[in-house]
């Protein structure tokens, strides 16, 4: 069974048709990239699949059970979990209380728990503390856990919203454009990074990149938008040399 499926999912804004008829399907584990050029409507579809927008067309199905319309909250709950194209972190806190925040949208205890700081919630923020220094461990950001999240580097910042989602415990993480910005040492080690969380977390990834280098090197199968229109679909080696794409977007 596909981990995620989109059936002729649409999205017009006014007279402007975003995203027309996409059809994706993407297995457990799988490593699935979203191309094409400006405004093509890449990020659309992260933010009809994280439900920050309804679709006006279509249906999502998050393993085998529609997810159509859901509250960002609960998609989250149910394991998917993304990035933005433009970092968003919250920069006056620490590192380590950013993953927290990722941490905390699995919270089982009630606000007025927390607010009497009653045993069951203060063992769970243990807990997430204790999780989110071993992510921190992990992904090698353990030696800046109490610094300002605004004051790393760029590449740093990049590697700790994707540290965040991961806190979430996705089974599908949504990446848009996570080597925008990055130098080719910072992309190669981003590289790395991916292969290394996709392993360790089983994860699948929806990668949205205009890097196909990195593209090329990380994903299994690749889709094509322009205009809203899925102009190819498939393997990336076959992708590449198709005559629409090069067209429309790697002669460029
Ligand atoms: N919230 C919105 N309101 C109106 N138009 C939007 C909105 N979001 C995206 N669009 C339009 O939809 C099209 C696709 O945008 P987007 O999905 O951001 O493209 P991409 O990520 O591929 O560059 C663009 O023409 C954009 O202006
Ligand atoms: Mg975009």
């Amino acid at each position: 069974m596909m981990l995620l499926e989109t059936r002729n999912l649409g999205r017009s804004f006014g007279g402007l048709l975003a995203l027309e008829e996409l059809n994706l399907k993407i297995p457990e584990c799988g490593l699935h990239g979203l191309i094409g050029p400006n405004g093509a409507g890449k990020t659309t579809v992260f933010n009809l699949l994280s439900g920050f927008l309804q679709p006006t067309g279509g249906e999502i199905l998050f393993n085998g059970a529609s997810i159509t319309g859901l509250p960002p909250e609960q998609i989250t709950l149910l394991g998917i979990a993304r990035t933005f194209q433009n970092i968003r972190l919250f920069e006056e806190l620490t590192v380590l209380d950013n993953v927290l925040v990722g941490c905390q949208g699995r919270s089982r205890a009630a606000w007025w728990q927390a607010a009497l700081r009653c045993p069951g919630y203060l063992r769970e923020e243990r807990e997430f503390v204790a999780r989110s220094q071993a992510l921190l461990v992990e992904v090698g950001l353990a030696a800046v856990a109490h610094e300002k999240a605004g004051q790393l580097p760029y590449g740093h910042q990049r590697r700790l919203e994707i540290t965040r989602a991961l806190a979430t415990e996705p089974r599908l993480l949504l990446l848009d454009e996570p080597a925008a910005g990055l130098n080719p040492q910072e992309t190669l080690e981003l590289l790395d990074f991916l292969k290394a969380i996709h392993q360790e977390h089983r994860l699948t990834i929806l990668l949205i990149e205009h890097n196909l280098r990195l593209v090329m090197n990380l994903c299994q199968h690749l889709t094509v938008l322009n205009h809203g229109l899925t102009i190819a679909s498939g393997p990336p080696n076959e992708v590449r040399r198709h005559p629409e794409v090069i067209r429309a977007y790697l002669g460029k």
